[in-house]
C-alpha cells in the first residue's frame, strides 16, 4: 500500500510538472521539469525496473504469455521489430496499466530508406547530394512509420565506407566525411522533425558507433584498425554533426576497434560522445553485440560482457540478455556502482519523455491513408531521379526518342519489383513498387515495347533465352538493358569478393553488343560494381542502384529526357578488386604515380615504373571517381577566383567561379570544392571536399557560383590531437568531380 502511494505521489507530481510545462515558455525551465520528473520517477523504480528500461527485446514469435508479465514487471523498457500496430498497442496498453509505474515502451524498428514508400537505398540517396530532398525522404519515412505504431528508427547508418565489397555500403552515405556529415544532419532533421515529441516524428539512431565501415577485407562485423586522427577526420564527423543536430540514440557497433570492441570502448561512449560532444540521448549497443563480446575475446562470459558495456556507456542493450540476468548481481555485489544505471536509465527516460511518450503513449489505429500518398510517391520518384548517376553517355544515344519505334527492354532486373526496393525493406511490399518494364510500356505503350528478361534472376547463367533477346534487339530501334545485383547481394553480412556481374549477365551484353544495335545499359546494385569488361560494348550507362517503389517511372522519365540526369557518385567505382580500398582523399605518398604511369600494356616487362606508388597491371585510378556524374547538358567553368590569395585564421575566403549550361537540355550541376593543406603536422588527403552546391541552369544560361571558406574548413585534428588551422599553402579547386581533369584550382596561403 505504502508502496502504491509513493507511486501515486511519483505520478502526481509528474502530472503537476506536466501542468507547469505547459505554462512555461522558457526552454530552461521545460529541461528543470524533465529533471524533476526523472528524479521522482527513478526515486521509485526498483533496481529491477531500473535494469528493465535498459533491456530491449525482438519481438520473434509473436506475442506470449511469457512476455506479457515481463513487461507488466517492468522487465522491458523497449521492443524491436514488435508485430504491427495493434501488437504494439497491445504491448503498450500492458506497460502502461499493468505495470507498476506505467512507464512507457518504446518501439523501435529499422525504417531505413522508407517505410511502405520505399526511398533509394542510403548509397543512391548519398549520389544525390540533395539534402533537402533527403530531408524530406526521412520525414515522409517517419511519417508513415509513426503512423503504424513506431516510435524509433535504427537510422541513419553514417559508417564511412572505401570498400564496395563490404555489403553494408548500401546502407550508409559513401566515403566522403563532409557529404555524410551533411546528409546526417539531414536525415536527423527529417526523422526527428523540430519536435521529437510530434508523433509524426521518429527518434533517430546514429550508428554504428564507430568505424565499422572500415572491416578488414570488406568483411562484415570484421576487425577495424583506424588511428586516432584518421577515426577523428574522417570516421567520426558524421556523427559528431548527428550529435550537434540533437539525434536521439546512437547505436555502438559490433566491430572491435584498435583492440577494443565498440561495444565496450568508453573511449568512444565516454569520452568522445558524453565528454567532448555532450550527448544527451542514450545508447543502445548493436543485436547481441555485448554478448558478442565473448567471441571477440573481450569478455570472459555473459556477465563480464554484461560489465565491461554498461561500464563504457551502453544504456539498453539489444536482444541479448546479460543486463538482465547479470547487473542485479553486479550492483549487490558492488562491482557496479547503482549511480552508473540511474544514468543509464536516465538517459533512456529521457528521451521517452522528450518523444512524448508519457503524455501519448499509443500507436495510432493502422490507418492505410498515411501509406504512399501520391504527393510522397512523387518525392520518392524525384530522389530516384536525382540517385541515378549517367557514368556514359556515346554519341548522345540518351535521352530516347518518345516516339521511338520500338524499344527492346532486356534484363532480369527490368521487371524485378522486389530487387529495386533494395535491403533493408522490411515493410515494402512488392505489389507497391512500379518496375522499368511497367512504366516504359505505360510511357510509350505495351505495343512498341519487345521484353524479354533472358536470365532468370541476376544470378542465372542460363542462356537458353539468349537467343530470343538478341532477336529482340535485332528488331527494335533501340535496346534498354536492365542488369545488376539482386536486393539479397548487398545489406548486412552480404559482403562480396568479386564485385562483377553475377552469373552469365556479361555473356548477355556481349551477345548482344554483336546486333550493332545502340544498347543502354541500366545498373541496379546495392554497391559499386565492377563492369570495365562490358562497358565499352554499350553507348550509355546509366548507375541507378537500387532505387526504391518508384525506380521504374524514375528511370523512364530520364531515359526518355523529360529530365536530364544530376546524380554524382558518393563512392569511388574500382577497375578491379584489388585497387580496393579506393577514395579519392587518399594521401600523396612519396612517390605518387604519375598520369604517364597508367594502364601499363600487356607484354610490357614486368619492371617497375620509375619506382612510384603504382600497380604494374592496372591503372592506379578508379574507373569513375568520387563526385563523377554526366548530364545530357554540358557545364562550362571559367577559372577559379579568390577574394584574397592570402587569409588569416579569422578571415573568410571568398571562391569563385562562373557556370554556364553550354548545352541543349536543362540540367543541374552539383558543383564541387575541394582543397589540399599543402603541408601538415601529419600527412594531409590530396584533395578534401569542402562544399557543393547544386544549380539549376537552362540552355545558354551561366551563373556565378561562390563558396566561403572559413577556419573551421582548413582545420583537422593535428598531430597533438587538438582541432584547428596550420599555417602555410593551400590548394582550392572547384569543378564537376574530384578527378584533376575536371577540377580548376588556384593556391592561397594562410598566415597568423
Ligand atoms: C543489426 C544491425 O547491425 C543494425 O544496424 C540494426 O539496426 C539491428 N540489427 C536491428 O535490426
Amino acid at each position: 500500500m505504502k508502496d502504491k502511494m509513493i507511486v501515486i505521489m511519483a505520478v502526481l507530481a509528474a502530472i503537476i510538472a506536466t501542468a507547469c510545462n505547459e505554462k512555461t515558455s522558457s526552454l530552461q525551465e521545460a529541461e528543470i521539469i524533465l529533471e524533476k520528473r526523472m528524479d521522482s520517477l527513478l526515486s521509485v523504480m526498483t533496481l529491477e525496473e531500473k535494469i528493465g528500461q535498459m533491456s530491449q527485446v525482438n519481438l520473434e514469435s509473436g506475442i506470449t504469455e511469457a512476455l506479457l508479465e515481463s513487461i507488466r514487471k517492468g522487465e522491458i523498457g523497449s521492443l524491436l521489430n514488435a508485430g504491427d500496430a495493434i501488437n504494439r498497442k497491445q504491448l503498450q496498453q500492458v506497460a502502461m496499466k499493468e505495470s507498476r509505474l506505467g512507464i512507457p515502451l518504446i518501439f523501435g524498428r529499422d525504417v531505413i530508406h522508407g517505410y511502405r514508400t520505399v526511398f533509394p537505398i542510403p548509397l543512391a540517396q548519398s549520389c544525390s547530394w540533395n539534402t533537402s530532398l533527403v530531408e524530406k525522404a526521412a520525414a515522409i519515412a517517419a511519417y508513415e512509420a509513426a503512423s503504424d505504431g513506431i516510435h524509433w528508427t535504427f537510422s541513419p547508418m553514417l559508417d564511412i565506407a572505401r570498400d564496395p565489397r563490404w555489403g553494408r555500403i548500401a546502407e550508409g552515405n559513401g566515403e566522403d566525411s563532409y557529404l555524410g556529415s551533411q546528409l546526417a544532419i539531414a536525415m536527423v532533421k527529417g526523422y526527428q522533425g523540430d519536435d521529437l515529441s510530434d508523433p509524426a516524428s521518429l527518434a533517430a539512431c546514429a550508428k554504428h558507433f564507430a568505424g565499422y565501415g572500415a572491416a578488414e577485407g570488406g568483411r562484415d562485423y570484421n576487425t577495424t584498425l583506424i588511428p586516432e586522427t584518421e577515426l577523428r577526420n574522417v570516421y567520426l564527423p558524421p556523427f559528431h554533426a548527428a550529435v550537434k543536430a540533437n539525434i536521439a540514440t546512437v547505436m555502438s557497433a559490433f566491430n572491435d576497434l584498435n583492440g577494443t570492441p565498440a561495444t565496450a570502448n568508453e573511449f568512444l561512449l565516454k569520452k568522445i560522445l558524453r565528454t567532448e560532444w555532450g550527448f544527451r540521448g542514450f545508447v543502445v549497443s548493436d543485436w547481441t553485440s555485448v554478448t558478442e563480446m565473448i567471441n571477440h575475446g573481450y569478455a570472459a562470459g555473459e556477465k563480464d560482457a554484461a560489465l565491461k558495456a554498461v561500464q563504457a556507456g551502453v544504456d539498453m542493450e539489444m536482444v541479448s540478455r546479460s543486463f538482465t540476468h547479470y547487473l542485479k548481481e553486479l550492483v549487490q555485489s558492488g562491482t557496479v556502482d547503482e549511480k552508473l544505471i540511474d544514468d543509464a536509465v536516465r538517459n533512456i527516460l529521457s528521451i521517452k519523455f522528450r518523444k512524448g511518450l508519457f503524455d501519448n503513449p499509443y500507436p495510432q489505429a493502422p490507418d492505410e491513408i498515411t501509406f504512399l500518398r501520391p504527393e510522397n510517391l512523387e518525392v520518392a520518384k524525384e530522389l530516384a531521379i536525382q540517385s541515378t548517376v549517367l557514368l556514359k553517355n556515346d554519341n548522345s544515344v540518351l535521352p530516347l526518342r518518345e516516339n521511338i519505334q520500338s524499344l527492346a527492354v532486356i534484363g532480369p532486373l527490368a521487371d524485378a519489383p522486389l530487387e529495386q526496393l533494395g535491403m533493408w525493406t522490411p515493410d515494402g511490399r512488392v505489389e507497391d513498387a512500379i518496375t522499368p518494364l511497367a512504366a516504359i510500356r505505360k510511357k510509350i505503350g505495351k505495343d512498341r515495347v519487345i521484353y524479354v528478361p533472358a536470365l532468370e534472376t541476376g544470378r542465372s547463367t542460363d542462356k537458353s533465352q539468349f537467343a530470343r533477346a538478341v532477336a529482340a534487339a535485332r528488331n527494335a530501334s533501340a535496346c534498354v538493358v536492365f542488369l545488376g545485383e539482386e536486393q539479397i547481394l548487398s545489406g548486412e553480412a552480404h559482403s562480396r569478393a568479386f564485385l562483377n556481374l553475377p552469373g552469365a549477365q556479361e555473356e548477355l551484353i556481349t551477345e548482344l553488343a554483336r546486333t550493332g544495335k545502340p544498347i543502354v545499359l541500366v545498373i541496379m546494385a546495392g554497391r559499386p560494381l565492377i563492369f570495365s569488361r562490358i562497358s565499352g560494348k554499350v553507348q550509355a550507362i546509366l548507375y541507378a542502384w537500387h532505387g526504391g517503389t518508384m525506380a521504374g517511372p524514375a528511370l523512364t522519365d530520364l531515359l526518355f529526357g523529360i529530365v536530364s540526369p544530376s546524380g554524382k557518385l558518393s563512392v569511388s567505382f574500382p577497375r578491379a578488386e584489388g585497387q580496393i580500398p579506393l577514395y579519392y582523399n587518399h594521401r600523396n605518398t612519396g612517390r605518387p604515380p604519375q598520369p604517364e604511369n597508367q594502364g601499363i600494356p600487356a607484354g610490357t616487362p614486368l619492371d617497375p615504373v620509375n619506382f612510384t606508388s603504382n600497380y604494374l597491371d592496372l591503372d592506379y585510378t578508379p574507373e569513375y571517381p568520387f563526385g563523377y556524374g554526366l548530364s545530357y547538358t554540358t557545364f562550362d567553368y571559367s577559372p577559379v577566383t579568390l577574394s584574397s590569395p592570402e587569409i588569416t585564421a579569422g578571415d573568410t575566403l571568398i571562391v569563385r567561379t562562373s557556370l554556364s549550361n553550354k548545352g541543349k537540355y536543362n540540367g543541374t550541376e552539383i558543383v564541387q570544392i575541394y582543397i589540399r593543406d599543402m603541408v601538415g603536422s601529419i600527412t594531409r588527403p590530396v584533395k578534401e571536399l569542402k562544399g557543393f552546391q547544386r544549380i539549376n541552369l537552362k540552355p545558354g544560361e551561366s551563373r556565378e557560383v561562390t563558396f566561403k571558406l572559413t577556419a573551421t574548413d582548413l582545420s583537422f585534428y593535428r598531430k597533438d590531437l587538438t582541432f584547428g588551422t596550420e599555417t602555410g599553402e593551400f590548394m582550392v579547386w572547384v569543378g564537376k568531380s574530384s578527378a584533376d581533369h575536371d577540377l580548376k584550382g588556384i593556391s592561397f596561403s594562410l598566415s597568423e
